[in-house]
């Protein structure tokens, strides 16, 4: 596999291309740090998801996109004419999605500790169902649902004891993680007989999420094991019968050449046979079996582009390339350790062979990319760092009140700004002098 994805390309004048579009003149039209999002890709990716489970599951099946990956109102519309449902976990995600007219029949709500306030307006806006997380939020939520005189459509998230990511998984009776309702010690068993018991709760079926950017399938299987094996003593002992299996995220993506996940259409393959062989050995009716890809779907989608500025070279320790961005809108190699892959925009058929280790521009050591080999860089030029979807314009900040960048939407040679930058103005928007302190200026 080379080093490209979905519509990325290397065009005439020697310059990176996405979706038809030069990102030298997009750096150009749109300003840098840019963040540019392949359309074709995002939709391509949403297809071969559906497209999987025609294929292989033979009961009903839904995507539903984490918005916690990447959300904005244009991108609540893409994935609503792809037919995908949405995953929210919390009420600005759930806004952003009513903001685009998303269906609210389509999306589940999510949240460890979901506010009264946010349980209220999910049930307000009528979501499809929301994804219980603790036995108290059992309670507040049935209370809640009462005083509304609604009924509240639910799935119980439950911990399976399996958790993955990338490499590894390990696989325990109890894990230790705030998310969900232990499987071992009969906790979500007590959990499912209290929700059937509140009058105001309808429960749907089981929730789980093991993890995310995995790389393997085992640990899919082995959870879905143990949730069908669930459903099966719930409809044994509780008459229960469960129609709707949710499976969460977490399918892996390429961020450097040495990451190898399975495809979208091999991992659905994989957990639509193991519900249904699973399904078939208990005797159970299929559920509608759903997952919630974020990653996957955005993540190779998305390419940040930035200016290169100065460039330090320490004699016999490295050198320094810095661009016009940084942690502020990529925090994952400093929270995570995440390694990426990097090229010159405009001199993107050029060889590869200078070595240098790319930097922010935040008061922090803020290394985006430690030991690359890029063109030779000089001042001015646009360096683009490739898989940048997931996960970083969602985890920006404002961090040395840098403004968050623009994001712009690409396909065959048209640009649309889906956010526009954040002005100078928009970090003050917030702040309050009081009286007190601008009397002081008198003095
Ligand atoms: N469903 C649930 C309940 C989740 O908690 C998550 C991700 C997903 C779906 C989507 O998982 P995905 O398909 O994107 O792996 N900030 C981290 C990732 C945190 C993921 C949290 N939950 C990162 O930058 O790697």
């Amino acid at each position: 596999m080379g080093m490209f994805v979905g519509t990325q390309r290397i065009n005439s004048l020697g310059h990176l291309e996405i979706g038809g579009c030069d990102t030298v003149e997009l750096a150009e039209m749109f300003g840098t740090p840019l963040f540019v999002i392949d359309e074709k890709l995002v939709r391509e990716n949403c297809r071969k998801y559906r497209r999987a489970f025609e294929e292989y599951y033979r009961g009903e099946a839904r995507v539903a996109y984490a918005a916690k990956a990447f959300i904005s109102t244009a991108m609540c519309k893409l994935t609503q004419q792809e037919g995908l449902w949405m995953d929210v976990s919390s009420e600005g995600e759930l806004f952003t999605a009513m903001a685009a007219n998303f269906p609210s029949n389509r999306i589940y709500m999510h949240g460890n500790y979901k506010t009264d306030e946010e349980l209220r307006y999910s049930l307000n806006v009528d979501v499809h169902c929301i994804v219980v997380d603790s036995i108290d939020e059992l309670y507040s939520l049935n209370s809640i649902a009462k005083s509304l005189g609604k009924k509240a459509r639910i799935l119980l998230r439950i911990t399976p004891g399996v958790e993955a990511h990338t490499h590894e998984y390990i696989r325990t009776g109890q894990v230790d993680t705030k998310f969900g309702i232990q499987l071992a010690g009969a906790q979500a068993f007590e959990a499912t007989k209290l929700a059937l018991s509140m009058d105001c709760l309808e429960l749907l079926g089981f929730h789980c999420h093991i993890g995310s950017q995995v790389f393997e399938i085992e640990p899919y299987r082995i959870t879905i094991e143990l949730m069908v094996e669930f459903m099966a003593q719930v409809k044994e002992e509780l008459g229960f019968v469960t129609r709707e299996l949710n499976l969460g995220g977490g399918l892996g993506i390429r961020y450097t050449d040495t990451d190898d996940p399975p495809s979208i259409e091999e991992f659905i393959k994989a957990i639509s046979e193991a519900t249904m062989e699973e399904c078939a050995k208990h005797s159970l009716q299929l559920p509608i079996l759903i997952v919630e890809p974020g990653r996957s779907i955005i993540g190779e989608a998305g390419t940040t582009l930035y200016r290169i500025g100065v460039i330090k070279e320490i004699q016999g320790v490295r050198t320094y390339v810095s661009v016009d961005g940084g942690m502020s809108d990529n925090p994952r190699p400093a929270l995570y350790g995440a390694r990426y892959r990097a090229i010159v925009a405009n001199k993107a058929d050029r060889e590869p062979d200078f070595l240098c280790t790319i930097v922010g521009r935040h008061c922090e050591a803020d290394v985006l990319i430690k030991d690359i080999k890029i063109a030779k860089p000089e001042k001015g030029d646009i360096l683009a760092v490739l898989c940048t979807g997931a996960y970083h314009y969602a985890m920006a900040s404002n961090y040395n009140r840098f403004t968050r960048p623009a994001v712009v939407l690409v396909n065959d040679g048209k640009a649309d700004l889906i956010i526009a930058r954040e002005k100078r103005e928009d970090l003050i928007r917030n702040d309050i002098i009081p009286e007190r302190l601008l009397n002081e200026d008198k003095q």
